[in-house]
């Protein structure tokens, strides 16, 4: 649906991970519906929405930042619509603190209920009132909602909502809700009507994809949906994020050499090296778990890329705990990894413990865990230089317009010279330099 059609204007911010992403292209898709046009400049937006995120307090810190700087422009437009929804808004104390703080804001929803949105709007224009919407938790999975996407020819689909998992550490179960899954009929004939309009990349979306399938009223797991995505016609690349080291199958290691659109790329954050910590964590597996799982899928795709998540001073990590992950590091060659200072979430496990560990310690960690990962991802960089690559191009570099850049299946950034027609195309591409963070190279 055209964007940019509506008579009123929206401007939408999304903090966080791609679920929120994806949600944001379902609000766009609503507003759509409802005669707005999206815009970037806030000045101009009859409506503003932040869609927030709570997993480390920076995230948290940005919203009550951005959202203090939106009172002036409040005052100078009194009709104008603020709305926060999220993963922050999930928490009642949060709210509590939106509704006495920050009274510029309007309308305040949840995760669980954004098909709502065009009642809360009308509410609030009949009423002039705030307007605070929340479900705490719900297994309703809503069908009927699109999503104005950002890309034709990639896309975010929901396979399962929420997360059973409860790490000590993160939020997001207590966002989220519980885990549920969609029907694979429902998922099946969304990437069918996706492949139709010209998407050749879909990326399943959960919070724990490997346990897919859990809530369904029969047998059907998640490698039973990749292969029937893997049947459908159009669609070249599958993607998805994210796994959970506890439910990873050997039948999804297999899965990778039988499935020839599924990407060689698999997300896995380890989130420690250190036994202990992982136990503290809650993470249900091992360290040696994690490397049989790492040596079965190099065995049986070897030119498979591992990317992971890092937690750095979890409460009581010793020296020795930290010195169990970067040989972890080191033993996987990751490819490349988000690396995150431990941040304390209310409401949490870890949260309450007593033995949090002192700034400077994480953050001298962090530097150390930085280079060490920096230092793999160019070695293994180098290594493909004067290989060519099929990368699906993506866009024009934000730095240089004669340049485009696309990822290679196992979603490497590549940087190289071409027009902007091939955007949404396969190309090939030989490498010819490599950089920590990216690869150069020329079409073939
Ligand atoms: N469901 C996914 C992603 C969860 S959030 C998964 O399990 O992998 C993404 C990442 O944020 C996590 O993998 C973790 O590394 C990080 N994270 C979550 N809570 C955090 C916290 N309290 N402090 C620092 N990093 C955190
Ligand atoms: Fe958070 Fe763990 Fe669930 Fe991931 S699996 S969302 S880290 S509780
Ligand atoms: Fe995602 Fe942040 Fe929510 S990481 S699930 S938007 S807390």
């Amino acid at each position: 649906m055209d964007r940019n059609k509506g008579q009123k204007k929206y401007f939408i911010r999304t903090y966080g991970c791609q679920m929120n992403e994806h949600d944001s292209e379902k609000i766009s898709w609503i507003l759509t519906n409802m005669d707005y046009s999206e815009t970037e400049s806030m000045e101009e937006a009859d409506l503003i929405i932040y869609n927030t995120c709570l997993v480390r307090e920076n995230a948290e810190i940005k919203v009550y930042g951005n959202l203090g700087a939106l009172k002036k422009l409040k005052r100078e437009k009194p009709d104008l619509i603020i709305a926060i929804c999220g993963c922050m808004m999930q928490r009642e104390e949060i709210r509590n603190v939106i509704t006495s703080k920050y009274k510029h804001v309007d309308i305040i929803f949840g995760t669980h209920n954004i098909h709502k949105l065009p009642q809360l709007i009308n509410n609030h224009l009949k009423t002039g009132k705030t307007i605070v919407d929340v479900l705490e938790d719900s297994r309703e999975i809503v069908e009927d909602l699109d999503a104005n996407r950002k890309y034709f020819f990639k896309a975010f689909v929901n396979i399962m909502f929420g997360c059973n998992n409860f790490c000590s550490y993160c939020i997001v179960p207590y966002t989220r809700g519980r885990e549920v899954s969609r029907e694979p009929e429902n998922i099946l004939s969304e990437i069918k009507e996706l492949a139709k309009s010209g998407c050749k990349e879909v990326t399943l979306l959960g919070q724990n994809v490997n346990s897919y399938g859990k809530t369904l009223s029969r047998e059907y797991d998640f490698v039973d949906l990749l292969r029937a995505i893997n049947e459908i016609d159009g669609i070249e690349r599958i993607r998805f994020m994210t796994s959970h080291p506890k439910d990873l199958s050997d039948k999804l290691i297999e899965a990778y050499k039988s499935l020839d659109k599924l990407c060689e790329h698999l997300h896995l954050p380890v989130q420690s090296g250190s036994n202990r910590i992982l136990k503290e964590m809650n993470r249900k597996y091992t360290r040696e778990d994690y490397l049989l799982i790492i040596k079965k899928l190099k065995e049986a795709v070897p030119n498979i890329a591992i990317t992971t998540d890092i937690i750095v001073g979890f409460p009581g990590e010793t020296e020795e705990d930290f010195n169990d992950t970067l040989e972890l590091v080191k033993e996987v060659e990751y490819d490349s990894a988000f690396t995150f200072l431990y941040s304390i979430r209310e409401g949490t496990r870890a949260a309450r413990m007593k033995n949090q560990v002192d700034d400077k310690i994480k953050h001298a960690r962090f530097q150390k865990l930085s280079q060490v990962l920096n230092e793999i991802s160019l070695r293994k960089n180098e290594k493909l230089l004067g290989e060519t690559f099929e990368v699906l191009v993506e866009e024009v570099s934000k730095n240089n317009p004669e340049v485009l850049t696309g990822r290679t299946r196992s979603n490497k950034l590549v940087h190289f010279k071409g027009d902007k027609n091939l955007i949404g195309t396969m190309v090939n591409v030989k490498i010819e330099e490599a950089k920590t963070f990216f690869l150069e190279g020329t079409i073939v």
